[in-house]
């Protein structure tokens, strides 16, 4: 057989999606699963979104400009301006989804070699980003005692060499729904200002923040334009995963017309998916509020179910949709195969995601699971009492 690449040998295969198999099997059996593992919202994607899919006057699907449609990217310039994020459309490049915005800057920024340092636990597929660019991921742990709160500047300025080219930040955090403060994006921009780094913030869960505290973006440090890149999506924001429409946003003109060759490699992204998007930026505000107001209940209820579990340790998210949480079992990867495996209680049983692949470092998060909590209200307290009930009698 043709050999196949190291790289591709390398390539991590997702932590969310390892178990489909087994809760595949379960389902065979009959067994109800209910599946936390992965932040595919159950929420109604906007119905005027929908609509203009519906109703367009296209009569090709002709490809769009490399960057976005340019109609779409100034309506994109106002909602940043709305959020108080002062960008035009030329700083933005529309993406295949947020993956692919991640994909363009770690093009743009970083060679063969070379190194981004990313606050741990992260988004899984960042090691997949990674290894698909030959770029290596050096870790800074933060810690479910903390509630995953940025560590010292001292643990990035150790970490720091001469082929560190960029900081990543996922803010808020999937998968700790930790929501970083103005004071810590601040202290981040002095480190990549002295260090003359790229800081790359993944901010496609900016709606989903809780308790009336509010997201503030790297692109609002003053005298961060050169450095600040931002990803963006309309995969969470609108219910509109599949649609697979994202943004790449910077000042820095050098790294957009950079990754803007890129973008030309590919061609457009998808141009109804466009028309979609940019119907979906006339969502009312109505909108976020009530589903901001369901997951922050959601939230709520999870965390209350899991407080009544012995032995479980959680960090109250304050944003996105996702928490982790430490369960009194060694290996949370078996406990969870276990789960849809041998498994079942009143025929029921949950899919959850191990933590440990949202690690870069070995051994870390090994006792730890990543719950997302885009079920309703019901089936999470249904979920959360499998869990209680399987504890009771799983055995490492
Ligand atoms: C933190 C984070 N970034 C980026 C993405 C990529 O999303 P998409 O490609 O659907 O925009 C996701 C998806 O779950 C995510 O959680």
């Amino acid at each position: 057989m043709p050999k196949i690449s190291q790289k591709g040998q390398h390539m991590p295969s997702s932590p969310i999606r390892k178990l489909v198999p087994f809760a595949e099997a379960a389902e065979k059996r009959g067994t109800t699963v209910f599946y936390l593992n992965i932040g595919q919202p159950d929420i109604k994607t906007p119905q005027l979104a929908l609509d203009a899919v519906r109703i367009h006057s296209l009569e090709t699907i002709a490809y769009t400009r490399s960057e976005g449609s340019e109609d779409y990217r100034k309506k994109i310039a106002k909602y940043y301006e709305k959020n108080d994020i002062h960008v035009n459309h030329n700083d933005i490049i529309v993406t295949t989804g947020g993956s692919e915005a991640l994909l363009f800057a770690f093009g743009t920024v970083m060679d063969e070699g070379d190194e981004i340092i990313i606050p741990e636990p992260f988004y899984a597929n960042y090691n997949g980003f990674s290894t698909a660019s030959g770029v290596k991921v050096v870790p800074v742990i933060s810690k479910i005692e903390d509630n995953f709160a940025l560590p010292p500047i001292e643990e990035f300025e150790n970490l720091i060499t001469s082929k560190t080219r960029a900081i990543l930040i996922c803010n808020p955090g999937n998968p700790t729904g930790y929501l970083y403060s103005e004071a810590e994006i601040k202290t981040l921009a002095e480190i990549v200002k002295k260090h003359d780094l790229f800081l790359i913030a993944d901010e496609v869960y900016r709606e989903f923040v809780y308790d009336d505290v509010k997201h503030f973006s790297v692109l609002q440090v003053p005298g961060l334009d050169e450095h600040a890149v931002v990803i963006d999506s309309v995969s969470k924001r609108y219910s509109m995963c599949g649609a697979r429409i994202g943004y790449l946003v910077s000042k820095n003109k050098t790294f957009i017309s950079t990754a803007l060759k890129f973008a030309q490699a590919r061609l457009s992204p998808p141009t109804l998916a466009q028309i979609a998007s940019e119907a979906a930026l006339e969502t009312p505000q109505s909108y976020f509020d009530e589903v901001k107001a369901e997951y922050m209940q959601r939230r709520n209820t999870l965390m209350t179910a899991l407080e009544t579990i012995p032995g479980v340790k959680v960090a109250k998210p304050n944003g996105a949709f996702y928490c982790i949480v430490e369960l009194p079992v060694k290996n949370a990867d078996d406990f969870a195969q276990w789960l849809l495996e041998k498994f079942e209680y009143n025929n029921q049983t949950v899919m959850v995601a191990p933590a440990a692949g949202f690690y870069s470092t070995p051994g870390v998060g090994l006792n730890q699971i990543r719950i997302a909590y885009v079920l309703h209200e019901q089936s999470l307290v249904t979920a959360v009492n499998i869990l209680k009930e399987a504890l009771k009698v799983y055995k490492d």
